[in-house]
């Protein structure tokens, strides 16, 4: 029989016996919920317990689209609960507000909501008192907030490629004007990512010898972001590379090849300290001295880590870390004309963010703002922070790391919860960061041995 019939006849017995009518109302009729975030759906039964140990039995179920079989997302009898089956999308992220019961509410929430967390609600209370249900409709939705702005331009030719992407739901269609707020023709990419989330990209061709502004506009949310193509005279660069947050004020021809900016930072700043570093390193004793985990020899190389994988460089004071630290520097900053070049070949990094942990005061985006001079590229750590965990040629290189400095650890950790495809490379001392290390397990550590005195 339909669950909604039982319950009807269910009702209709028990008001029948009972006195006083009892009810169940909707604190809301529905809900709008984000991506990821938490939802407390509310049921006000009356009358209320007499007694906190009187009988009560609360029920909320999903109702498939068909109502046909509806699917118990959290059961509670006479304080006993039943909580979602194994294979239930709501295991471990639904609880009643317990402590509300004894007010008359049945308040149930979820955690970490997912898309298909959408539909009605069942809510169903019954005490010695009587039964009744509502139904509510919860509705979840992930904004396209976060506007990743792309630019590539051909050395040859007069054209730029503009891209603009976003994640969300549900989809959305993506427009574009110019100054002159003319529209323009785009192309548009979508594909589901494994929450059931749209990856909209937008790409749009122009003349890059014409100076001009171009907005992409996910349509649904009214994010957008903006580029400004400075026309001809402008300085070309092979693959300009920046984020932008929904409304964008980042100028994205004339200054942010980061990449540009911080290469030159480092050969203003550490050009004749690296070289120092260099010659006074035994370069020839390096391929014996850094061993992965089990003891064994591994090449310079296999200190680039993978996109989105996180390396430790361990070794004691004095092993030279931060000398390898400044080997990697140099190496991306003078490319094919380093002296290493033969063995480390850093090209497919776009940027190379070095910050020494040992000086570090504020937190991870503060440092790199500050140690690498970066405040008059990029106005907010917002978008560094876009650039980064959108980029899979971006590599953060921590040297001399030790926890301790509570709003560098905890900054860390959130980046490296959200990290995305950037790589990220710590050196430290055997014990210095036991959380962080025990992230990424024992294949995730190389080190580096002290080297052999010579007389
Ligand atoms: C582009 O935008 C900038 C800043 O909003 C503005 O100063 C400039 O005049 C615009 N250029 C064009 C061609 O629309
Ligand atoms: C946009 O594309 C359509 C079909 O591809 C074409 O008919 C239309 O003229 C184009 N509009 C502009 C402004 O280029
Ligand atoms: C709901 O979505 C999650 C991913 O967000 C997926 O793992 C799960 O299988 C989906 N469940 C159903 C019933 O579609
Ligand atoms: C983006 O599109 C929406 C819907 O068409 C519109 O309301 C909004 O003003 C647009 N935003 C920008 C910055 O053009
Ligand atoms: C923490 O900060 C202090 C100075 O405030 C510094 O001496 C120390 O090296 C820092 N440690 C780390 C791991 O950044």
């Amino acid at each position: 029989m339909d669950l909604a019939l039982v319950l009807v006849l269910q009702i209709m017995f028990e008001t029948c016996l009972s006195g006083p009518l009892f009810t169940v109302e909707a604190e809301q009729s529905s809900y709008a919920s984000e991506f990821g975030e938490d939802v407390v759906m509310g049921c006000r039964f009356q009358p209320t317990l007499l007694k906190p140990n009187d009988d009560l039995e609360v029920n909320w179920h999903w109702l498939d689209p068909g109502k046909t079989n509806p699917q118990l997302v959290y059961g509670m009898l006479n304080k006993v609960e039943q909580l979602p089956s194994l294979d239930s999308k709501y295991r471990g992220r639904v609880r009643l507000l317990t402590d509300e019961l004894k007010d008359g509410w049945a308040k149930l929430q979820i955690s970490r909501l997912r898309i298909n967390d959408s539909g009605s609600y069942q809510c169903f209370v019954k005490t010695g008192v009587g039964a009744d249900y509502k139904i509510i409709q919860l509705s979840v939705k992930a904004p396209y907030k976060k506007v990743i702005k792309q630019i590539e331009t051909a050395a040859e030719k007069d054209e730029a490629l503009l891209i603009c992407q976003s994640i969300g739901y549900p989809y959305t269609s993506v427009t574009w004007l110019d100054g002159q707020q003319r529209e323009l023709n785009s192309s548009l990419t979508v594909t589901i990512t494994p929450d059931r989330l749209f990856k909209v990209t937008s790409e749009l061709r122009v003349r890059s010898s014409v100076r001009n502004n171009y907005t992409c506009n996910f349509t649904t949310d009214g994010s957008s972001a903006t580029f400004h193509i400075p026309g001809s005279n402008a300085p070309r660069s092979r693959n300009l590379f920046v984020g932008g947050w929904s409304v964008s004020s980042v100028d994205c021809c004339m200054e942010e090849n980061l990449g540009a900016s911080v290469k030159a930072h480092y050969s203003d700043s550490f050009g004749a300290d690296a070289k120092h570093h260099l010659d006074a390193f035994s370069v020839k004793e390096l391929p014996q001295r850094l061993q992965n985990n089990e003891g064994r020899p591994v090449s310079l190389q296999a200190l680039l880590p993978e996109a989105g994988e996180m390396l430790f460089l361990e070794g004691l004071p004095g092993s030279g870390k931060t000398t390898v630290a400044y080997i990697l520097v140099s190496s991306w900053t003078e490319g094919a004309t380093h002296s290493l070049s033969n063995v480390l070949d850093l090209s497919t990094l776009q940027l190379l963010l070095y910050v020494d942990c040992t000086k570090a005061k504020g937190d991870l985006f503060q440092e790199i703002m500050t140690q690498l001079s970066l405040r008059e590229k990029i106005s907010k750590e917002d978008e560094l922070r876009t650039v980064l965990t959108g980029s899979s040629e971006a590599l953060l290189l921590l040297d001399g790391y030790r926890e301790g400095n509570k709003s560098f650890d905890e900054s860390l950790k959130m980046f490296l919860s959200e990290k995305g495809r950037c790589r990220v490379l710590v050196t430290a001392c055997p014990g210095h960061c036991p959380t962080f290390r025990d992230t990424v397990g024992t294949g995730g550590v190389l080190e580096l041995q002290i080297p052999v005195v010579k007389y």
